[in-house]
């Protein structure tokens, strides 16, 4: 693709909702035209890895934090130290340390899951073990760990809990519930608000989404703990329009763009320290959370490992 001084072209893994919101915003701010694709985490890794000879994208902002440092590791972005680190919370920081400023944090949020209320009975699941219940049988979503940023999250987050071999052993249990493994993370509560399933394994800001328009969904911080992310911002190496992605990415760091993630429905904890944390997000400080371990977790071999594993012992059973 040629460059274009008025071009950007946007990899957005958020929901679709608010990734049009900032394509528009950052076009009526800058007069850049953005050109803007939505695709899930693992599927934005794999199509930057798919480019990687002939770099396509300008920016990938948003999705699971994850992906980004193992795209980091591969060389796929680039380093770019902005001005704006300053004004951010550490969690976000840390993601720019630990890849060497080839990512950066721009949300955190909490793993959990939703339930349909008129679908669950008393005693309704709190825990990551209630899951197992023999009367959720096929009526339990999440998505596919090699599209969605979401599973991955959640095949981390049970590895540090558990220990690897007794998670696979939980998420073969968990297998006989699971109706669908979804592409996209925040379907399984989408399809919970429908009634189509009565519990989606998914981010609670995506659980607390649903309920705020009015759907009959209640969020549960699982009892056993949880991990989170920190959904991510990386420049591509290479793109077609380097200076449009370094001033979208300064953009997306300011507290007025962050502020725009509440009004796309999306409820984030926001990684600029001005930015107003929307009063629906799950407060992280009232959460139990694991010391999730994004440098083990986030490299390629532990990445490829667990969803090598996740492939064969669990998605070949399908
Ligand atoms: O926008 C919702 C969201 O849950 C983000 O918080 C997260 O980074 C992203 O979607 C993950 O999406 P997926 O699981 O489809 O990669």
């Amino acid at each position: 693709m040629a460059a274009s001084a008025d071009e950007l072209v946007l990899y957005c893994s958020v929901q679709e909702e608010w990734c049009r919101l900032m394509a528009e915003s950052f076009q009526r701010e800058t007069g850049v035209n953005v050109l803007m694709t939505r695709r899930s985490s693992g599927e934005t890794f794999a199509q930057l890895m798919a480019e990687r000879d002939q770099p396509r994208g300008d920016v990938w902002w948003g999705g699971t934090g994850d992906p980004h440092l193992q795209a980091a590791e591969e060389g796929l972005t680039a380093v770019y130290e902005s001005p704006m680190l300053a004004e951010l919370q550490d969690w976000a920081v840390s993601q720019a340390t630990a890849s060497g400023n080839r990512t950066v944090g721009i949300y955190a949020g909490a793993l959990g899951f939703g339930f349909n209320t008129e679908m669950v009975d008393d005693p309704t699941p709190a825990c990551w073990a209630d899951l197992l219940d023999a009367r959720f049988a096929d009526d339990i979503q999440v998505a596919n760990p090699n599209s969605s940023g979401t599973a991955y999250t959640l095949l981390a987050t049970l590895v540090q809990i558990m220990g690897e071999d007794e998670a696979f052993e939980f998420l073969g249990q968990l297998d006989d519930n699971i109706s669908q493994y979804t592409q996209s993370g925040a379907a399984p509560i989408r399809n919970a608000a429908t009634g189509e399933t009565a519990i989606g394994i998914v981010f609670m800001h995506d659980a607390v989404a649903q309920a705020v328009q009015g759907a009959p969904i209640a969020a549960v911080a699982p009892c056993e703990g949880t991990g989170y992310e920190i959904g991510s911002m990386s420049l591509v190496e290479g793109g077609p329009n380097p200076d449009n992605a370094r001033a979208f990415y300064d953009w997306a760091l300011s507290a007025d763009a962050q502020a725009l993630g509440a009004e796309a429905n999306s409820f984030q904890v926001p990684s600029n320290r001005n930015a107003a944390v929307p009063p629906e997000s799950p407060s992280l400080d009232q959460i139990t959370l694991i010391d999730y371990d994004f440098a083990t977790f986030g490299s390629s071999d532990m990445r490829q490992h667990l969803l090598s594993r996740w492939d064969a012992e669990i998605g070949a059973r399908r």
